[in-house]
């Protein structure tokens, strides 16, 4: 059975960034904190709490040690909260989500309102949210065109989170042309996201079968898994190479594998190891 990589599959520049920030924390003496897991991947979660550094809700649970921000970074208010309890900080934050928290400051003070196209609640939203917020905006979250509130008024300004994709931007600045307002645009999408789907639609059209890594609370890899899904019915999600099961690949010449921007490399090399042992 011949198995096949996706061209890009596996931790982004921002994910892997922070594992090694995480992992150099861990060697320092007195132990780190994450606020919230580090990444979506409960094994690499699992490695890091026992290497002494651990998940916690925020940073009041924190009583020494490094805290480290996430790749998605964090609003000014938690980072404030840190210094405040004389901790220090190492900050993970990817530069890319650090590129898009200074454009929505600068599109608030330059614009007074700011629309934030991602998904409410996420880390990386609130931490946009935030910095709009503090630099004066006010500040709307939207999903999809619908999501507009109705009272908007030039100057309106767009940022967008780094995972989103280029037609939901576009499908909010052009609902908004439709209302006669021209907003600018910071176009702060990562392509890590889409390059990973791509090249796994790609793949998945190619093979027999296919197997997707990454956490299961992952949602960049469940996206993934689906869109393989859709092109070659015998995907399979798996979190590690011990889930594989020889029965998924009788008959089958080539498997395709691919993973999620939040599965480290050593999980690839262990699937496709297993895989090529069959
Ligand atoms: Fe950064 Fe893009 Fe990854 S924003 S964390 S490199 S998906």
């Amino acid at each position: 059975m011949r198995v096949v990589r996706a061209e890009y599959a596996g931790a982004c520049y921002g994910v892997q960034r922070a594992l090694d920030m995480a992992i150099e924390a861990s060697e320092g003496g007195e132990g780190a904190s994450t606020l919230g897991p580090l990444i979506h991947n409960p094994q690499v979660v699992a490695d890091l709490a026992e290497r002494g550094v651990h998940a916690v809700g925020g940073p009041e649970d924190v009583e020494r040690g490094t805290v480290i921000i996430r790749s998605h970074g964090v609003t000014p208010a938690v980072r404030r909260s840190v210094e405040e309890r004389g901790l220090p900080i190492l900050d993970a934050t990817c530069p890319h989500v650090a590129r898009a928290q200074r454009a929505a400051a600068d599109l608030a003070r330059r614009c007074g309102r700011v629309v934030v196209v991602g998904e409410a609640g996420h880390p990386e939203v609130e931490g946009l949210v935030a910095c709009a917020r503090e630099a004066g905006g006010q500040v709307a979250v939207v999903a999809e065109p619908a999501d507009l509130p109705d009272a908007l008024e030039a100057p309106v300004g767009i940022v967008v989170q780094t995972t989103q994709t280029r037609e939901a931007l576009d499908a909010v600045t052009a609902a908004l042309s439709a209302r006669g307002i021209e907003p600018e645009v910071k176009n702060t999408i990562c392509f890590a996201t889409r390059q990973r789907q791509e090249s796994a639609a790609a793949l998945a059209g190619e093979v027999d079968a296919l197997v997707v890594i990454g956490g299961r609370n992952s949602s960049n890899t469940t996206r993934l898994a689906d869109i393989c899904a859709a092109a070659c019915p015998r995907t399979h999600h798996v979190e590690s190479a011990d889930e594989i099961d020889p029965a998924w690949f009788a008959d089958c010449e080539t498997v395709g594998v691919t993973a999620g921007a939040s599965t480290p490399e050593d999980q690839i090399a262990a699937v496709v190891e297993r895989l090529e042992a069959l």
